[in-house]
């Protein structure tokens, strides 16, 4: 099954991106679980996200299945979905190396092939930065869940270009000339005018999230930093990562309330 909202040379040119770090992505800190320590700081973040189980989820931009393994280890019932097939495959492998049993589907975050209310909960980690269009994104992560069921997504928020974060930076760099560390995350690279079109990257602030999700009926919307996930990645992370200024690792979550549903039920009627 495959469907893309954005079926021109973007949709294609972010397939091809992930496609080219599919086989490197679990090396790098920060995205693959790589120790023991950080692998349980994010199993109990999600536990508590996520409450009693089980439940069924749906992890939207899934990847390798960093969210959904520890989910379906707590006992949901997990669905993964993911644009790239070649970061589907690689969860595949790892779902299975890990013994849990996990629905993978092609499909575009913003075009899901999933009946109203299919979920109890929606999930994404590093995808919303991701998204050419976070109002359809959200839109169809909050159609897809159950009233009363929850929204939630990690992310991070840039630091300041304040002179310490420039200092920061500039060490960084130097580290890694001196250091020369394994580039696993270089492969996915973005190019500039890919990254044009992604509205919500890079930033420093949650206010334009609330504001677009206000916009959709979802007001009760909480955003908060993680310092244990936080410190569990930079325990793992090369130096020049740790040396630079990096981003604010934050969950955000909203619920899907009648509000939330009659806003976008009412908006794709109009837009029909
Ligand atoms: C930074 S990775 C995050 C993967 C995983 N969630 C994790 O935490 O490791 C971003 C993922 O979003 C996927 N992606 C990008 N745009 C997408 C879209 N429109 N629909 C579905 N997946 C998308 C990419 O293929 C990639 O696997």
């Amino acid at each position: 099954m495959s469907t893309t909202s954005n079926g021109d040379h973007i949709a294609d040119e972010i397939r091809a991106a992930w496609t080219h770090g599919a086989e490197d992505y679990d090396l790098d800190a920060g995205h693959g679980l790589l120790t023991p320590g950080v692998e349980d700081a994010w199993i109990s973040v999600l536990a508590a996200a996520l409450g009693e189980g089980p439940k069924d989820v749906l992890d939207v931009g899934a990847g390798t299945g960093f969210l959904s393994i520890p989910a379906a280890k707590a006992g949901h019932r997990v669905t993964a979905t993911d644009i790239t097939p070649a970061m589907l495959e690689r969860g595949r492998e790892r779902a299975a190396h890990a013994g849990v049993d996990i629905t993978f589907v092609e499909a575009d975050a913003m075009d899901l092939p999933f009946p109203d209310d299919s979920f109890d909960a929606v999930i994404s980690r590093h995808v919303l930065w991701t998204m050419t269009d976070p109002r359809r994104a959200f839109s169809e992560w909050a159609r897809v869940t159950r009233t009363g069921g929850d929204v939630i997504w990690f992310d991070g928020l840039a630091k300041p270009g304040s002179p310490v974060n420039r200092a920061r930076n500039l060490l960084s760099r130097a580290a890694k000339l001196v250091t020369r560390p394994e580039d696993h995350a270089h492969a996915h690279h973005y190019d500039e005018e890919l990254v044009e079109h992604l509205p919500f990257r890079g930033l420093q602030s949650t206010q334009p999230i609330r504001d677009l999700l206000a916009e959709l009926g979802a007001t009760d919307v909480s955003c908060r930093a993680v310092p244990r996930l936080q410190h569990a990645e930079e325990s793992v992370m090369d130096l020049h990562k740790r040396l630079a200024a990096g981003s604010i690792r934050y969950i955000g979550r909203f619920e899907v309330t009648p509000t939330v549903k009659a806003t976008i039920a009412t908006s794709r009627a109009s837009a029909k």
